[in-house]
């Protein structure tokens, strides 16, 4: 799989099996969020194993203040352009809000994600998406399912506050995963939860898990791009570290990125919740 073990470069695309032999070889899976050509090329060189077309495109590259106002044309348009940058990793794209309200209309859109480029297809919600996640798996496409803090559900959460703090809410974590698991979801991807929980959830389901502020026990790791070079319009999050320091260039800041999570060095404790 890789060209040379000092560098770690993928020499085949990622796929679905791969990423499913990296959980059960404890190697981590590193995902970093990117919307054009150019930085997924050098997210390609830099080793990176999976991209994922984020809505967050909506704030990083569209100046809105959330992910409600971006469209299902603004995820193909951003999906195509990462799909035409890249050889080797395995592109997850983002259903927009409310493109995927109804099973029928998520398997619309998601086909126009899918026929644009992505390998999988990333939905925000807990065991209410059931019946969408089981008609997009029989119908042959993947889904990450998105849990814990779900951007799109800002409003409805009160702020982007961290979630599955105490018992009830961490049961019920547990409970929305095996439930998306069962109805045919290939990865999990938690947003800020406590660091234990994370490891709890990711013993407990047989599919790779990823987070962002979620500790360092999750199989994978994801950062939004813009945030982890240190371009962040207001607020840093927490669980967010700057790798474009110390000389680095983009392509050195993304190898950092990448050796660091894969040596488990990140996330550290200061970047996890309790
Ligand atoms: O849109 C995005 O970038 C995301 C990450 C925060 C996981 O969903």
């Amino acid at each position: 799989m890789y060209s040379d073990s000092s560098q770690k470069k993928r020499t085949k695309p990622v796929t679905l099996s791969t990423l499913n032999q990296m959980k059960l070889d404890k190697e981590k899976i590193t995902c970093l969020t990117s919307y054009d050509a150019s930085f997924t090329h050098v997210m390609n060189v830099a080793g990176v194993d999976t991209i994922l077309v984020g809505d967050s495109l909506g704030m990083v590259i569209q100046g809105q203040d959330s992910t409600l106002p971006v469209t299902i044309e603004d995820m193909c348009y951003h999906t195509a352009a990462v799909k035409r940058g890249n050889t080797n990793a395995f592109i997850l794209a983002d259903m927009s809000f409310m493109s995927y309200s109804k099973p029928e209309q998520a398997l619309d859109n998601a086909a126009k994600l899918m026929q644009a480029g992505a390998n999988m297809v990333k939905l925000e919600g807990g065991s209410w998406l059931a019946d969408t996640v089981k008609l997009l798996s029989q119908r042959g496409i993947p889904v990450c399912a998105h849990l814990g803090l779900t951007p799109q559900s800002v409003h409805k959460l009160g702020g982007y506050k961290v979630q599955g703090k105490g018992q009830d809410a961490a049961d019920l974590l547990l409970q929305e995963s095996l439930d998306l698991v069962a109805a045919g979801a290939d990865i999990l991807l938690y947003e800020c939860i406590p660091t234990e929980l994370g490891k709890t959830l990711t013993d407990a389901v047989p599919v790779p898990t990823i987070g962002i502020g979620a500790g360092h026990h999750t199989d994978g790791q994801v950062l939004v791009m813009h945030d982890m070079l240190g371009i962040n319009l207001g607020h840093t999050p927490k669980f967010v570290k700057n790798f474009l320091t110390d000389g680095r260039n983009v392509t050195q800041a993304f190898e950092a990125y990448v050796a660091d999570v894969k040596a488990t060095t990140f996330p550290g404790p200061e970047h996890g919740f309790k």
